[in-house]
């Protein structure tokens, strides 16, 4: 277990009790993190004031905030609307000084989208977690298009120098990654000619609904199996007004927790139910899961709905590889809720998890085993092999990892014995108001 938690203070542990009754309420959660990043990035590179509504309030879309704050676009908040004064795509001013990142691989990746596309020289640095994730899949399309960066590695910290004259290229995806795209797309609205990227896989799409929003010319083909995407350079983006919808990743854990606990009937209203972010939901469908979609409506260019989750007897199933993309930050908690299923949940194709916050499928692994929970990892494969009951008692490393953290924490509420994280700080990340919404249904949490 580590000595020293998030930011290098002390660890903050937290044990999960066992639900004496089932959670009952309905809620909200957080805006979601994806949209938020972008919204902020976006009213950056607009031209005049940007509004946001429900901007998620954690730590990584704060250091956006800072960062196109320190960049030249001030943004503030007012009441409940945060406001970004644009500069217009290039211009963007040179930092005083380097700019922190935090534990936020998406922050850092657009951003060097956004900075490529500037005459300015930008210092970027992170912390422990974000320090060891890899930037190579982000640093080679932008250094084709004209991006250089003073060291000759591919990690964080790193100086980077962007350029006024970018140049349009043809990329495809050798991973399946929205942050790499979007790193793309971004700097491809300042390149002189069409950037398209391609990907087998498609991968969340906000970019590209927000871009579209903003009024830059953005076109989405699918042809012979893969997407393309091509965005128009000389771009202009106008101001506009944004509503964040609920964070669908967040809700996975109020929406899990219901599930596992006998009772519980919840609903969590205002979630993004884009279909690039939904796999989560139609896995736990095929697994038997009480789950439905009410008052489907459109907010901001994308579709949310309110999720209602009843406590549901579970079974095992087969997750395919190619729905990992819409589910990649939902594997700790869909591997927590498969040890209460009845047979075995075969998890394919999880490579990527093992370059987030931390290596997950590691994490999740060994977290499992730490509560008594068998599970096999085969490559990129995890099977969880479910009793329809979890022993508990163990503590998990967190390693740095929000969701690690969260999955455990929903895990300890239906588990025998109660289950312990080592370290909850990193949850302000993503999710500062975990613990309070858990609570507010009913769950019991002890330091
Ligand atoms: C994100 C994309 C995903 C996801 C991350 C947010 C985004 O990462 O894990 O939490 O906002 O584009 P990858 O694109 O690297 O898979």
């Amino acid at each position: 277990m580590s000595k020293s938690g998030a930011h290098g203070a002390p660890p903050q542990p937290l044990t999960a009790i066992k639900a004496a009754a089932g959670l009952k309420g309905t809620l909200r959660v957080p805006g979601d993190k994806s949209i938020s990043h972008r919204a902020l990035m976006f009213g950056a590179l607009a031209t005049g004031k940007t509004t946001i509504k429900g901007l998620l309030e954690a730590e990584d879309v704060l250091n956006t905030a800072k960062a196109v704050t320190a960049l030249g676009a001030p943004a503030t908040k007012s009441g409940d609307t945060w406001t970004v004064l644009g500069r217009g795509t290039g211009g963007l001013k040179q930092p005083e000084s380097p700019i922190d990142f935090g534990n936020s691989g998406t922050g850092t990746r657009l951003m060097m989208g956004v900075i490529a596309g500037h005459d300015i020289t930008v210092a970027m640095e992170g912390d422990a977690s974000l320090s060891r994730r890899p930037m190579g899949r982000v640093l080679k399309p932008l250094r084709q298009m004209g991006l250089l960066t003073r060291e000759d590695r591919d990690t964080l910290p790193l100086t980077v120098e962007g350029s006024s004259h970018l140049v349009p290229i043809e990329y495809s995806l050798p991973v399946p990654s929205a942050q790499v795209k979007s790193a793309i797309l971004i700097a491809g609205l300042m390149a002189a000619g069409e950037t398209t990227v391609v990907e087998k896989e498609p991968t969340r799409d906000h970019t590209e609904r927000m871009l579209r929003y903003f009024g830059a010319d953005v076109e989405t083909e699918r042809r012979d199996g893969l997407t393309r995407i091509t965005v128009h350079g000389d771009a202009e983006l106008e101001a506009r007004d944004v509503v964040v919808p609920g964070d669908p990743s967040s809700a996975a854990f109020l929406i899990c927790a219901a599930l596992l606990v006998p009772g519980s009937d919840i609903t969590v209203e205002g979630v993004l139910i884009n279909e690039t972010r939904t796999g989560l939901y139609t896995t736990l469908k095929d697994m038997g899961a009480d789950i439905s979609f009410l008052n489907e409506r459109e907010e901001g260019g994308e579709p949310i709905a309110d999720i209602c989750a009843r406590h549901s007897k579970l079974q095992g199933v087969h997750v395919p590889a190619d729905r990992a993309p819409s589910m990649i930050d939902e594997y700790p908690v869909l591997a927590a809720v498969a040890g209460f299923a009845q047979g075995d949940t075969r998890m394919d194709g999880l490579a990527e998890l093992k370059v987030k916050e931390s290596d997950r499928l590691a994490a999740t692994a060994a977290g499992l085993a730490a509560n008594g929970v068998r599970a096999t990892v085969d490559g990129d494969t995890l099977i969880v092999h479910g009793g329809g009951k979890v022993a508990g008692g163990g503590t998990v490393a967190t390693h740095l990892d929000h969701r690690i953290a969260m999955a455990f924490l929903t895990m300890g509420l239906a588990s025998d014995a109660p289950i312990t994280v080592d370290d909850t700080a990193m949850i302000a990340t993503s999710f500062p108001e975990f613990r309070g919404l858990m609570e507010r249904l009913g769950a019991t949490y002890e330091i």
